[in-house]
C-alpha cells in the first residue's frame, strides 16, 4: 500500500542496537577486547608475583582511583560519576581533580528524561557521547548507569534512574551499556539492589520478597549484564537484613550465580563495614578507601579473612581491566566532539519533554496568540538540575529566559513576583515550578505550601497559564492542574534543554515524550506511602551511624507504579506511558501470529497512522495480561514498545515479537521463570490507561 512502511522489530538490528521488543530481542552484546580466559591468564601472571601487602592495598580504592601497581607497569584507573554526564571536580588551582584531562563535560538531560523518550537509540547515543568524554578525560570507569526502580515519587535519586517499569528500564539500559562501552569506557550498573529511598539510605533495610526482586528490581540489571556491562556497584542499603556489599544472597546468589556476572563488583562509597563478610560475599573492591578492609594482616592472621578470597578479589579487578584493554590503553582517545554531544543532549531533551495537558490547543504558541508573555517562577534564570554525584556543570548552559527571548524576543517579560493585575493583563503566562532533588535525602511529593499557593494564584489570575515543571520525579499538581491551560514536564533537561522546551512551546518540536512513571494525585495513593511521614523529615540530620536500622517494607510486592494503580483501582493524575502530541494517531489492524507450535513466541503487529496535520512520533505500547494465573499478577505489564515517527497521513506497520519471558512470572518454587499455559490478552495502548486495541493469544 502506498505510504506504508513495515517496521520489523525482530530480528533486525539497526546500527548495532535493537529497536524494541521483548526480552528475546537482545541487542548485540558488548564484547571486550580480551576474552575472559585471556584476561584471566594475564591476571594470574601478575597475581602470582604480587606480595600480600600489594594485594591488600589493591582491593581498596584510592579515592576515585583503582590503585596502580608500578612494579608491574599497571597504571591506576580513574573513575567518574555518573549516568547523565561526567561530574567534574576542580582542585584549588582550578584544575580537574584526580588527573582528569578534560575541563568541561556535557550536562545531558537527566536519565529519567532519557527514559521518557522511550527511544533506545537515544540511550545508545547519549551513553556513547558520555563514553567519548570519559576517554578524552582519561576516565576508564563511569559510575553509571544507575537503574534503581522508581517506587516512590519522593525518592531523591529518581531523576538518576529510568522510571517505574522494569521492561522500559531494561531496554534503555542495554542500549546505554553497549553505547558507553563501545568507546572503551566501563559501565557500572548501580546500585545493586533494592535502593529505592534516600531517607536514612545508609541505615535502611529493604524488606522484599524474592518474586518482587526478580520481576521488578532485577530486570534492568539483568539487561545490563546481558549487554556486557563490566562493573556493578552494590547499594548502601540492606536487603532483608544484610548490607548489599556484604550479602551472600545479593552478590553470590543473585548477582554472580543467577545473573552470571563475571566482572568487577565494587561497593558504594563507605558502604561496607565487616571485612570478613565483604571478602566472603564476593565483593572485589571497597570504595573509596579501606574501611572494612583495613588491617588486613591482622584480619587474615585471625582467620577472618582468607588469602584465597583476597586473591579472588585481586584477580577480578585485574581481569576486568585487562579484558577491557584498560592497562594496555587499547581505547586511547584524546579528543571529545563536544558539539556532537551537545546535539545529542538537545535531541534527547526534544524527545523526552512530556506534554501533559493542552486545553483548547493553546500550544503551540503562534505569534498572534502570544502578544505579551509573562514568565515567572523558579527556574527562569537558573538551570534546573539534580545534585549529588549526578551534578554536572555543563557548558553553554542556556537558561529559560534566554531561550525564550531568542524565540519570542520582546514579547517576553520576566517578572519575579507579578501581582494579579499584571498576570491578568498578559496574553500568556509561563510559570516555572519544580524541585531540586539530590542523593542523601528524599523530598516531599508536594511543593512547599507557599509555592503551591503561588501557582494556584497564577493559574487563577490568568486562564492562559502554561506551567513548566522541572522535577526529578512526580510532584503534587492536583491543586492547580485543573486550572492550568497547559502543563509541560521538562524534568532536568540538561544544558540545552530550555532550547528544546522553547521549541515545544513554539511548535518547532512536536512533543513525543511519554511518562516513564505514574504521577499520582496524592502521595497517599502510592504503595510506598507510610515509609516516612508524608512530606516531613525527608532530610534527617542525625549522623548516619547513630540511626537504628530503618526497615522499609515492600508490602506491595510486584505491584509498583501502574501495576499498583491498576490493582487498587486508583486513577493517577497522569498515568504511566502518557504524553500528548500536536498531532493525533490511530492504531488499527492488530494481528497476532504464533511464531512456534507451542505458541511461546508471538508476533504482534498493528498499524499506526498519523491522523493529524503535523509530523510527530507516537510510542506504541504493548501490554500483556494474564487474567487467570495461579499467582496474583498485575492487570497488565509492558512487554514491548516502539516509537514510530510519522508524517501527516502516513502509516506504518509495527511488529513486536513477544517470547516466553513476556508471559512469565518468577516462580519461587522452581526458582525460574514460568509462563503458564492458557489465554493471555495482548493490549495495544498509547499509555497504560489508553488501550486502543486488544486481542488474545494462547500458550500451550
Ligand atoms: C553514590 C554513588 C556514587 C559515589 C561516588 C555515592 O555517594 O551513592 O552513586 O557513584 O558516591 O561519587
Amino acid at each position: 500500500m502506498k505510504g506504508k512502511a513495515l517496521i520489523k522489530l525482530l530480528p533486525f538490528i539497526f546500527s548495532g542496537f535493537i529497536l524494541s521488543g521483548a526480552r528475546c530481542q537482545t541487542i548485540q552484546p558488548f564484547k571486550p577486547h580480551l576474552s575472559i580466559g585471556e584476561a584471566d591468564r594475564k591476571a594470574d601472571e601478575i597475581l602470582r608475583r604480587m606480595t600480600p601487602d600489594e594485594k591488600a592495598a589493591f582491593i581498596a580504592g584510592d579515592d576515585m582511583l583503582i590503585r596502580g601497581l608500578k612494579r608491574f607497569n599497571i597504571p591506576s584507573v580513574l573513575m567518574a560519576d555518573a549516568t547523565g554526564g561526567i561530574r567534574l571536580a576542580m582542585d584549588e588551582s582550578g584544575k580537574p581533580k584526580w588527573g582528569v584531562t578534560i575541563n568541561k563535560s556535557t550536562a545531558f538531560p537527566c536519565p529519567l528524561l532519557l527514559a521518557a523518550t522511550w527511544n533506545p537509540r537515544l540511550a545508545y547515543n547519549y551513553a556513547e557521547s558520555i563514553g567519548e568524554e570519559c576517554r578524552a578525560g582519561n576516565i576508564h570507569i563511569l559510575l553509571g548507569p544507575g537503574m534503581n526502580i522508581y517506587r516512590i515519587s519522593q525518592g531523591g535519586r529518581n531523576f538518576e534512574y529510568f522510571g517505574e517499569d522494569p521492561f522500559l528500564a531494561a531496554r534503555m539500559i542495554e542500549n546505554y551499556v553497549t553505547g558507553l562501552q563501545s568507546t572503551g569506557t566501563i559501565a557500572t550498573l548501580k546500585h545493586f539492589l533494592g535502593n529505592q529511598t534516600e531517607f536514612k539510605r545508609r541505615r535502611s533495610n529493604t524488606v522484599v520478597d524474592e518474586r518482587t526482586l526478580h520481576e521488578i528490581y532485577m530486570p534492568a540489571f539483568e539487561a545490563g549484564i546481558n549487554a556486557g556491562a563490566m562493573a556493578v556497584m552494590t547499594a548502601y542499603n540492606q536487603v532483608n537484613g544484610q548490607w548489599c556489599g556484604e550479602s551472600d544472597y545479593v552478590i553470590k546468589e543473585l548477582l554472580r550465580k543467577e545473573l552470571g556476572f563475571k566482572w568487577l563488583v565494587m561497593s558504594d562509597w563507605w558502604g561496607v563495614y565487616d571485612g570478613e563478610k565483604v571478602t566472603k560475599a564476593g565483593l572485589d573492591l571497597e570504595m573509596p578507601w579501606a574501611t572494612a578492609l583495613k588491617n588486613i594482616k591482622e584480619q587474615t592472621a585471625d582467620g577472618k579473612i582468607q588469602q584465597s578470597d583476597i586473591d579472588r578479589m585481586v584477580k577480578s579487578i585485574l581481569r576486568t581491566c585487562f579484558a577491557m584493554g584498560v592497562y594496555d590503553n587499547v581505547n586511547a582517545k584524546t579528543e571529545s566532539d563536544f558539539d556532537k554531544h551537545e546535539q545529542v543532549a538537545l535531541n534527547t531533551a526534544r524527545e523526552g519533554i512530556v506534554l501533559l495537558k493542552n486545553s483548547n490547543g493553546i500550544l503551540p504558541l503562534s505569534n498572534n496568540k502570544a502578544r505579551k508573555i509573562i514568565v515567572t517562577g523558579k527556574y527562569v534564570t537558573k538551570l534546573a538540575r539534580g545534585g549529588g554525584a549526578a551534578y554536572v556543570n555543563g557548558y553553554n548552559n542556556v537558561n529559560l529566559l534566554d531561550a525564550l527571548k531568542s524565540s519570542f524576543g520582546a514579547q517576553i517579560e520576566y517578572i519575579e513576583n507579578p501581582d494579579a493585575d499584571r498576570l491578568r493583563r498578559a496574553d500568556i503566562v509561563l510559570a516555572s515550578v519544580g524541585t531540586f532533588d539530590e542523593e542523601g535525602s528524599d523530598r516531599a511529593f508536594s511543593l512547599p505550601a507557599d509555592e503551591e499557593k503561588q501557582i494556584s494564584g497564577i493559574v487563577s489570575a490568568n486562564k492562559n497559564t502554561i506551567v513548566l515543571v522541572n522535577a526529578g520525579g512526580g510532584i503534587r499538581m492536583t491543586g492547580w492542574a485543573g486550572k492550568a491551560a497547559a502543563i509541560l514536564y521538562g524534568w532536568y533537561p540538561g544544558q540545552t534543554g530550555n532550547v528544546a522546551l522553547t521549541e515545544v512551546l513554539t511548535g518547532k518540536t512536536n512533543p513525543s515524550g511519554k511518562l516513564p512513571v505514574s504521577i499520582e494525585k496524592r502521595f497517599e495513593d502510592t504503595p510506598g506511602y507510610g515509609y516516612l511521614p508524608n512530606g516531613k523529615d525527608v532530610t534527617d540530620q542525625t549522623p548516619e551511624n547513630e540511626h537504628p536500622i530503618y526497615d522499609v517494607h515492600y508490602n506491595e510486592g510486584i505491584f509498583v507504579g501502574y501495576r499498583w494503580n491498576d490493582s487498587q483501582k486508583i486513577d493517577p493524575l497522569f498515568p504511566f506511558g502518557y504524553g500528548l502530541s500536536y498531532t493525533s494517531f490511530a492504531c488499527s489492524k492488530l494481528k497476532i501470529t504464533r511464531g512456534s507450535a507451542s505458541g511461546d513466541s508471538v508476533m504482534v503487529s498493528f498499524e499506526v497512522k498519523n491522523t493529524g496535520k503535523v509530523a510527530g512520533a507516537e510510542v506504541a505500547q504493548v501490554y500483556v495480561s494474564d487474567p487467570k494465573a495461579s499467582v496474583p499478577r498485575p492487570e497488565k505489564e509492558l512487554k514491548g514498545f516502539f516509537k514510530v515517527f510519522l508524517k501527516p497521513g502516513e502509516s506504518k506497520r509495527v511488529e513486536i515479537v513477544l517470547n516466553k519471558r513476556s508471559f512469565a512470572f518468577w516462580d519461587v518454587h522452581t526458582k525460574s521463570w514460568k509462563a503458564e499455559p492458557g489465554e493471555y490478552k495482548i493490549l495495544i495502548g498509547r499509555s497504560s490507561r489508553e488501550i486502543e486495541l486488544s486481542s488474545v493469544t494462547n500458550l500451550q
